[in-house]
């Protein structure tokens, strides 16, 4: 959610910004606008999208100079409007020219306000950010930086802020505490942004803040320091991605373009990890702690959402693989509950973006009691790849659509080389290892097969999309895969659907059961089958429309079910793998038909970094 672009150099800041901003969109926002320094400070501000502010700047004046800041909100204090869109401005009583922008909570800015209105401060928006702007006005002096630190020391809560002043145009100060902000390197010149996609069109070299820590940028330099000023040295690495990853491509939707992508991105993932002639899998980043893990005693996935459901899979199949008590929680429930941890505990943070705030926080509290935490994640170098001992990074590429597909994958196949990174070391033989992990290979050519149904999942689902309430229904590994195609419907189209285990229908949902109403069961060939086949008979009895993701050559589902995706036969614990693709394509298409927003659905973010 929410964005910040910033730039100092020497070319024209305004195309440079707005262009950022359109790399942001996708993390959703309900509001846009910019600073430009010149010899004057000028803002410009809207609610709606980029392209209302950009409209708005064609017909403005002064736009034009070597250093700005750019900001897309997304709305925590003050509804969506103009004058609570950033940037925000010291008080003008003040006269310092100081405008900042901001991604984050200032969760203290009720008494930081109370305070400077008290010293005469008027404010003009209900934001918690104009608080932060008019308090770095307090403090101003005649140095941005030294105020911007003193004004963080009194701040609690996230932020991820870019500020510039007046009388000093050569200068960009930033800063961060729990809002993802990176500094692209360029020559004599710097984008700052929330995340690389906004950066990889100017350079490849970049660095990350850390919490705590601000930053100094002129056209030529920068420093950083922590909040008291004491100088540190940040890590300038290669970014992990290029710009056409993140170019739509021929594809009307980045949804469309992640789902087909799926093929590759797995087999990225599994890239030099797995020896399926030894029977080996090979994860670097937690080597160090094949001790820990094999020894572990118990293991807690925590996760949101999509990460979540992946989280479930991993259940499953840690059990089955590593033979270690697991279990998964809401990292939302889990940060507040005073959980229980042990000795030899193990905490799986699952996220795509490292960023969002309920998981972060999971896991500090798993970590602040004594586990061991690891972190599965897509961003390179985002918060919770800080800030956990060892993890495995997805290596799916960039997902921008705010729907997750491939990054899902990515967790799932992931979980899976950690828990046979695990069992390897405990129960599992070598040959057993092998075979698996020769059908793990494969994988990725099931999921070709399974993408080329996409026409024909278009062609059905158009018969469905009036229907407003629908049930997805599964059992075993199949279930979390039911909750990930009801999320995926019911994000981007707007329909109301609702997953659940397919025996837990018939204790009070087959009361919605009416005549046409579509359930989806996902109803592969496996250990669950048998009773998968019953659910369906009492679905159909009941006048329910039945539409089934089933093996490849199963016939026998064919004379129950209205429609059916067929899918190849792999073995149960890899079937989420195929069995989801056909419900990320109905959902897409669904959301297409009917008129909606897929890469970037109403209220929605593709990283909740607030609570
Ligand atoms: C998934 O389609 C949603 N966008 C959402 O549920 C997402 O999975 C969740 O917010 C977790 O995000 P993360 O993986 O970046 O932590
Ligand atoms: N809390 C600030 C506001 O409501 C910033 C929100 C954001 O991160 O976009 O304006």
């Amino acid at each position: 959610m929410c964005g910040i672009v910033a730039y100092i150099g020497t070319k024209s800041a305004r195309p440079i910004l707005l262009e950022g901003l359109k790399r942001l969109e996708y993390r959703g926002y309900d509001s846009a606008g910019l600073a430009i320094l010149n010899e004057e400070l000028h803002v410009e501000r809207t609610v709606g999208r980029v392209r209302v502010l950009e409209e708005k700047l064609k017909h403005a004046q002064g736009f034009d100079g070597t250093l700005g800041i750019a900001h897309t909100r997304w709305a925590t204090h003050g509804e969506p409007a103009d004058r609570n869109a950033h940037p925000h401005r010291d008080d003008p009583t003040k006269g310092h020219g100081i405008a900042i922008i901001h991604n984050g909570i200032i969760e203290n800015h009720n008494t930081l306000k109370t305070y400077l209105q008290e010293k005469g401060h008027v404010f003009s928006s209900e934001t918690d950010t104009e608080v932060l702007a008019h308090l770095i006005g307090e403090f101003y002096e005649d140095d941005l930086e030294k105020a911007v630190q003193s004004a963080l020391r009194e701040v609690t809560g996230a932020y991820a802020i870019a500020a510039i002043c007046a009388s000093e145009p050569g200068v960009l100060v930033i800063a961060r505490k729990g809002s993802p902000l990176m500094v692209g390197v360029g020559k004599d010149e710097y984008i700052v942004a929330s995340d690389s996609s906004a950066i990889v069109a100017h350079t490849t070299q970049a660095f990350n803040l850390d919490d705590y820590t601000v930053a100094r940028l002129t056209r030529d330099s920068f420093r950083t320091t922590t909040l008291d000023n004491v100088p540190i040295t940040p890590q300038i690495r290669e970014l992990e991605y290029s710009l056409d990853q993140i170019e739509l491509g021929d594809y009307s939707h980045y949804m469309l373009k992640e789902i087909f992508e799926q093929p590759q991105a797995l087999r990225m993932t599994l890239k030099g990890r797995i020896d399926a002639r030894e029977g080996q899998v090979v994860l670097g980043g937690i080597a160090e702690y094949a001790r820990e893990l094999v020894r572990a005693r118990r293991i807690i996935f925590v996760g949101q959402g999509t990460a979540l459901h992946a989280a479930m899979i991993g259940e499953y199949i840690m059990e089955d693989l590593a033979k270690i008590p697991t279990e998964v929680e809401f990292a939302s429930e889990f940060r507040y509950r005073n959980p229980i941890i042990e000795d030899g505990t193990v905490m799986v943070a699952i996220s795509q973006s490292g960023e969002t705030a309920d998981t972060i926080a999971a896991l500090q509290e798993g970590k602040s009691r004594g586990a061991l935490a690891l972190g599965l994640v897509n961003v390179v170098g985002s918060t919770i790849s800080r800030e956990t001992d060892a993890g495995v990074y997805l290596r799916v590429g960039p997902e921008i659509g705010v729907a997750s597909t491939k990054a899902f994958l990515g967790q799932v196949m992931v979980a899976t080389l950690l828990a046979t990174f695990i069992g390897r070391r405990r129960f599992l033989s070598a040959d057993y290892v092998s075979n698996l992990l020769q059908s793990l290979e494969v994988i990725p050519d099931h999921i070709e097969r399974v993408v080329q149904l996409s026409d024909e999942i278009r062609d059905i689902t158009s018969k469905y999309i009036d229907r407003e309430n629908w049930l997805f229904l599964g059992r075993g590994h199949n279930y979390p895969v039911a909750l990930e195609g009801a999320l995926k419907l019911k994000e981007i189209s707007y329909i109301h659907a609702e997953g659940m285990p397919a025996a837990e229908m018939k204790h009070g949902p087959i009361a919605l059961i009416d005549n046409g109403m579509p359930v989806v069961f996902v109803a592969t060939k496996n250990s669950q089958y048998e009773k998968v086949i019953s659910n369906i008979e009492e679905v159909r009895s009941r006048g329910g429309h039945i539409l089934a993701v089933a093996t490849e050559g199963d016939d026998e589902i064919g004379r129950l079910c209205e429609e059916v995706f067929y899918v190849p036969d792999v073995p149960e614990p890899l079937q989420p793998m195929v069995t989801v693709v056909p419900l990320q394509l109905l959902a897409y298409h669904a959301a297409v038909l009917r008129g909606k927003d897929v890469d970037k659905p109403r209220n929605l973010a593709k990283s909740v970094t607030v609570e």
